[in-house]
């Protein structure tokens, strides 16, 4: 049974598990539920209303099991379909709640890693054509250069373990490459999508020397953090029993089988129907 009142955590599919991975250790003590939208992803390269809807829906699913605070762990999402849900949709879907999402947090610390005044973004093509990354770099620092580059075969090969072999160096060099062209005096790249830590180590290979390569999890967890000290009365509705629950609405065997290279543990998830009438999900086994 999930707690009464934990954090939710949102994701497309697996991804998010990065976020919250950084999340949990940060701030051991609530308990989580974990939604990842497999059945549905990858978002990346799906239209503004689509992401919307599905986002959508499952904020309200996250709402009906009891959680007060729901963090957007994905970009796309957190691109496309956040300002919508905060605006239009909240008062109506969940009064006193609140959904949070990850672009925020990182844009208004990513003018402390810059020099130059020239930084990129690599995310999903839906981030990249949202421009939602530079609209709220701007906000904070409207100083600063922003370029772009979407990478959308990062994902695949990333979600199919192939992000170490030699197949992966061509499409990591190839985006490097283009965004340094757009903009050779970048010295701070994003990485603008929950899976790309993951490349870590290919990415700084292939950025120029001296490049300062952010991920975003504890960048994001700092945020979280500081809000709830900032929030008391979000604070303490929250639940403490540092529980964790992990759903998705894909197999829960494929799941449970990838979420660990993402997660760094075992995860055990269960089945989620967003069908069934946004019911509480029973067990039921992968079809
Ligand atoms: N979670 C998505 C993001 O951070 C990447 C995967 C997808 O395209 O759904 O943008």
């Amino acid at each position: 049974m999930a707690a009464s009142n934990p954090i939710g955590i949102f994701d497309s599919g697996f991804g998010g598990l990065t976020i919250m991975k950084e999340i949990v250790q940060k701030l051991p003590k609530y308990d989580y539920i974990y939604l990842g939208d497999n059945a549905r992803a990858p978002y990346g390269n799906r239209s503004f209303e689509t992401v919307y809807h599905y986002t959508l829906e499952c904020v309200e699913w996250f709402f009906k099991q009891g959680c007060p605070l729901v963090v957007l762990a994905c970009n796309t999402a957190s691109a496309k379909a956040l300002r919508t849900i905060q605006q239009n949709d909240l008062e109506r879907i969940g009064p006193g709640n609140r959904v949070l999402g990850v672009l925020r947090p990182t844009t208004e610390v990513i003018g402390n890693y810059t020099e130059s005044r020239s930084i990129g973004i690599l995310g999903t093509t839906g981030t990249v054509q949202s421009g939602s990354y530079e609209i709220e770099v701007h906000k904070f620092f409207p100083d600063i250069k922003v370029y772009q580059e979407a990478c959308p075969m990062w994902v695949p090969l990333i979600e199919n373990n192939e992000h170490h072999s030699k197949g992966a160096d061509f499409f990591v060099k190839k985006h490097l490459e283009n965004i340094i062209e757009k903009g050779p005096g970048i010295d701070t790249l994003l990485l603008a999508c929950t899976h790309y830590p993951l490349m870590m180590d290919k990415i700084v290979e292939y950025a120029p020397i001296g490049t300062t390569v952010i991920s975003q999890g504890e960048i994001v967890a700092n945020s979280l953090g500081d809000y709830l000290r900032r929030h008391p009365e979000m604070e303490e509705r929250l639940s403490k029993g540092s529980t964790k629950h992990f759903y998705t609405t894909d197999s829960p065997a494929d799941f449970d089988q990838k979420a660990s290279i993402f997660y760094g543990e075992e995860v055990n998830a269960r089945h989620l129907d967003l069908n069934a009438g946004h019911k509480h999900p029973a067990d039921v086994p992968p079809r």
